[in-house]
């Protein structure tokens, strides 16, 4: 058989297995993968190197506006470069809609921003404004593309869409086949205390997570998970930042909810302390959920083990520490003035793979699930994250070994901090191919501007997933009120 490049040598690991073997490419898909492959014009010694499933970012958000407006310093092209860097084949920024704005105009906007990426794409959309057009138009002319997830917040007065509104749009997802995500947070509980913090002249970075309490995000995913069980829809809690919220997740998994979750190496890495540093500097440190503390550490990484989240990703939200960034309200803007979100995304797999695998709290397998395989699985790209024949051959070739410190000075991105500056991290992709092509290869980037390509995905494999039935939505038990949600289905 006729190779375009054979990986030889070197140790591959999938979710389920790990075994020395070749891996041989053709036309941009893995063609064969066995014990020794000859030939291959090109050959790419992976001794002492392990062969993963290029990463997916399933969590960023590149040459997008907040709510408020501001852009993140990331667009296609530096963000898709330093998603390489760390590990990524492909990645699933947002593609945010502001409140007004029509669903076929924000595809259509970043289509023309995605054209600079250096790897394979999708978007989530964020919807604001589910509107009846929106809701039985535009949202499944784009289920229909293969734009298959979409966010929705629970909180920020521009982007809540209170209950009756996430049942709306949750429906219409069910009847598509496409999963819901979203942000979890109790927007009332946090404006509250927003109030009592203001009111006491309590304005410092800090104060930002005090402001949005672990029980607001605990009683936002509870409330989530029960709209969604209500008419039966699949939904996906982002960004978990509670011992609490996770063990809803896990529980609620159990008695058979279609749920996914995630965390982050944030809540991983850091905590509320470190809004705490000297001046301003806190401002670097700022997201929602916020940071918490080191029980609650301990408690995701238990959860991480376990099973209950899908994916670790980064969250992605570059806000330089500047004027265009973090400070577009001023210099020493109280808390709730200053940008959400930290960049990560080329350090999401080194940490999780240092602070994960290398110190032994879960399995090489299990990483490659986290990184690349669940987001695959749930999101729709069939044909991506595994190594087996039929696979495009997005791969990583991880030096296990390698140590190297976390510097500004290393990022390929456009920001001008990391949040992990100083951390030792053990493991590092040297070679990332996306298709075939090699993208990055010890240190150097070989992509080309605009080389990634937009992938459709399929919708969510809810098969032999139970589901909910609510007694009242079942009309062997509701009197026959013909109240089924959209398709049906549910009997
Ligand atoms: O603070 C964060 N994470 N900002 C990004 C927006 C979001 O909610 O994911
Ligand atoms: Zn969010
Ligand atoms: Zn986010």
């Amino acid at each position: 058989m006729e190779f375009d490049t054979v990986i030889h040598g070197g140790t591959v690991v999938t979710t389920s297995e790990k075994f020395e073997g070749d891996v041989g490419i053709r036309d941009g898909r893995i063609v064969a993968v066995a014990e020794k492959l000859a030939g291959g014009e090109r050959r790419i010694d992976a001794g002492g190197r392990l062969v993963l499933p290029g990463g997916i970012e399933g969590h960023a958000h590149i040459a997008q506006e907040s709510s408020s407006n501001v852009m993140t310093a990331d667009d296609y092209y530096s963000g898709s470069v330093s998603a390489a860097f760390g590990g990524n084949s492909s990645f699933i920024p947002f593609a945010g809609q502001h409140r007004g704005q029509s669903v076929d105009d924000v595809i259509r906007i970043y289509d023309e921003r995605s054209k600079r990426s250096v790897i394979d794409f999708s978007y989530h959309l964020i919807i604001s404004d589910p509107t009846e057009k929106v809701l039985t138009d535009e949202l499944p002319r784009a289920f229909a593309r293969g734009i298959t997830s979409f966010k929705v917040f629970m909180t920020y007065d521009l982007m809540n869409l209170g209950d009756g509104g996430m049942l709306d749009i949750l429906t219409v997802a069910r009847e598509h086949g496409a999963i819901t995500m979203v942000h979890a947070e109790n927007n009332d509980m946090v404006k509250w205390m927003n109030r009592r913090l203001a009111a006491a002249g309590l304005t410092a970075p800090k104060y930002h997570a005090v402001s949005r309490p672990e029980l607001a995000e605990e009683e936002a995913i509870n409330r989530a998970i029960q709209l969604a069980k209500l008419v039966d829809a699949p939904l996906f809690v982002v960004h978990v930042s509670t011992a609490g919220g996770a063990a809803i997740v896990q529980r609620e998994k159990l008695s058979g909810a279609r749920l996914f979750a995630e965390t982050c190496p944030q809540y991983l890495a850091l905590t509320r302390a470190d809004l705490d540093r000297e001046g301003m500097e806190g401002a670097k440190f700022i997201c929602s959920p916020p940071l918490r503390d080191h029980a609650t550490q301990d408690a995701l990484w238990h959860h991480i083990r376990r099973g209950t989240f899908e994916s670790v990703s980064s969250d992605h939200a570059p806000y330089r520490f500047d004027r265009t960034g973090k400070f577009v309200n001023g210099d020493t803007p109280p808390y709730p003035k200053i940008s959400n979100g930290m960049p990560g995304i080329a350090t999401r797999l080194p940490y999780l793979f240092s602070e994960g695998v290398v110190k032994g709290r879960i399995t090489l397998q299990q990483f490659v699930a986290l990184s690349s395989s669940n987001a695959a699985r749930v999101f729709g790209m069939t044909k991506k994250g595994a190594i087996a024949p039929g696979m495009d051959a997005d791969i990583a070739i991880w030096n296990p070994e390698a140590k190297r410190i976390v510097l500004l000075a290393d990022q390929h991105d456009n920001m001008d901090y990391t949040p992990l500056e100083g951390r030792e991290l053990t493991g590092i992709p040297e070679i990332v191919l996306n298709r075939g092509a090699v993208i990055v290869e010890h240190g150097a980037l070989k992509a080309r501007e605009g080389q990634g390509r937009f992938v459709a995905r399929a919708r969510a494999d809810m098969t032999a997933w139970p589901g909910y039935i609510a007694k009242e939505l079942d009309s062997t038990q509701n009197f026959g009120a013909d109240i089924a949600p959209i398709d049906g289905s549910i009997h």
